[in-house]
Formats: C-alpha cells, structure tokens, sequence
C-alpha cells in the first residue's frame, strides 16, 4: 500500500484531520461570527444611546465615568432636603459611597437581597442574579436597610416616614421593578427630588428597560423633569419640577 493510498483511506488519520484540525476551525469561525455579531448589538445600543443624549441632554453634564457623576450628584443632593434612598442595593458598593460622602444624614437601602425577580435584558442577567441569598450586606453606620421586595417595602415605609424624598438612586434595572418604585414614591416626591437611574441607556434593549418605566411614568406624575448630568455607561440624572 503506497503512501497515498494510506493517507487517503486510514480512518485514524481521517480522525484526525476531523478532530483536530476542520473542528477546531468551525468552532472557531462561528465564535468569531458570534463575537462580532455581539460587538454589532452593543455598537448599535451605545450609538442609539448617544444619538438619544445628544437630541435629549443638550443642557446636561456629560461624564466619561459613574464616579465622576456620583460627586456632581453629591453637590446637588446637599441643598435638598428630604429621605436618601437607594431602590437596589446588593453588597451595598453605591450604598456606601453616597453614604460615605454625605455622612451628615440618613440613607435607606431597598432590596430583596434575593436578586432580580425576573429575567432582564434579553438574557444578559437571569432571575436570582445578584442574589445575596437574603443576608444583608455590611453598611456604614448611616444606613438603614429595608429588605423586601420593591411593592412591599416602599410604600409603607414611605407612609410612615411623612417626609418628602430628596433622592432616589434607581438601580434594579427592570422595567418592572423600576415602575413599582416611581409609583410608590409618587406621593412623598416634590420639586427638587433627585432622580438617578443606573441603567437608563447604551445596553442592549435599553428602551423596554428603566427609561421606558421613567418616559411612561412622568407624564401622568404631575412632575416634569430635566436632566442634569449622564455618564457613558448608562447613568442618567434626573431633577424634578412643578
Ligand atoms: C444591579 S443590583 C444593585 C447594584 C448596587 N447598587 C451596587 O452598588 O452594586 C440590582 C438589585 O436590585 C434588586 N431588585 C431588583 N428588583 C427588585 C424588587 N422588585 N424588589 C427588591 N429588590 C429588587 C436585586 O435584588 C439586586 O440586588
């Protein structure tokens, strides 16, 4: 048997050459496909996103970073008086800052600290992500936390409160969760409240997400509202008027 005769016949080399070699490439070739088609979706969120602020934000602060954007927030927090909240918390990192930084007063931290209740963002983040499996994280001596889901913790405590809110930090990311938690506030609200939303634009599906719960809740909520600074990732931040 001649050399070519065995190379064209032997099923150990033919294994080979489809195991190792033709394989390896398909998987390769429709991970690089896969990989581009998912820079694609994200370039077009992110251009829908800055074609949105750029017709939106005229007037409003632009910021490369969220950190940059906290600090402005600060500023702006210090002359409104009124309850500090943050509507999701998880280990509590943007929790803390704030109340880091403005350490004269109280802030109050919402979450179920079971993780998101459904899925969110076409798959990007499923159902329990986030999850501390209910332990509370460890807060500065300033916070009071308030665990629970949104539609059981916000209103109530809001009630009892009687105070009117200064600011809300939005950052649950769902539609859903966002809508319960301008509704439940609503009352306590006033002109002046502070409004930041984490995820408003630049992800994928931004539109069905935080931003469609604030665009579907300000007309009917007696505020009208402008955008004072947002940040390349995401972050928007909203100030109310009568
Ligand atoms: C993105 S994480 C918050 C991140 C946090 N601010 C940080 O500094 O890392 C979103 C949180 O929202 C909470 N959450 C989402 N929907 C909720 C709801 N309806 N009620 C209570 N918590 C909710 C989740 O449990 C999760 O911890």
């Amino acid at each position: 048997m001649g050399l070519l005769h065995y190379l064209a016949h032997s099923i150990p080399l033919r294994h080979f050459i489809e195991n190792k070699l033709f394989r390896p490439a398909r998987s390769f070739k429709k991970l690089t496909a896969a990989a581009s088609f998912d820079q694609s979706l994200h370039a077009l969120a992110h251009q829908d996103a800055a074609a949105y602020a750029y017709e939106h934000f005229k007037a409003a602060a632009y910021f490369q970073s969220k950190k940059e954007l906290y600090d402005f927030l600060i500023a702006k927090i210090s002359p409104v008086n009124g309850l500090l909240l943050e509507c999701g918390v998880y280990k509590a990192d943007t929790l803390n800052y704030f109340a880091g930084k403005l350490n004269s007063r109280q802030w109050h931290g919402f979450d179920s600290f079971e993780g998101l209740p459904e899925d969110w963002g076409g798959g990007e983040k499923g159902k329990g992500a986030f999850s501390l499996g209910g332990k509370l994280p460890s807060v500065k001596r300033n916070v009071q936390l308030q665990p629970g889901w949104f539609e059981h913790t916000v209103a109530p405590f809001l009630h009892n409160q009687q105070q009117p809110v200064a600011f809300i930090h939005l950052d649950a990311d769902l539609y859903s969760a966002t809508k319960t938690v301008l509704e439940a506030s609503t009352p306590y609200l006033q002109a002046g409240t502070l409004l930041l939303f984490d995820e408003y634009f630049g992800q994928i599906g931004w539109r069905e997400g935080e931003h469609k719960a604030f665009a579907e809740w300000l007309p009917g909520s007696g505020y009208q509202a402008t955008c004072l600074a947002y940040a390349a990732n995401g972050a928007v931040l909203w100030q109310l008027q009568k």
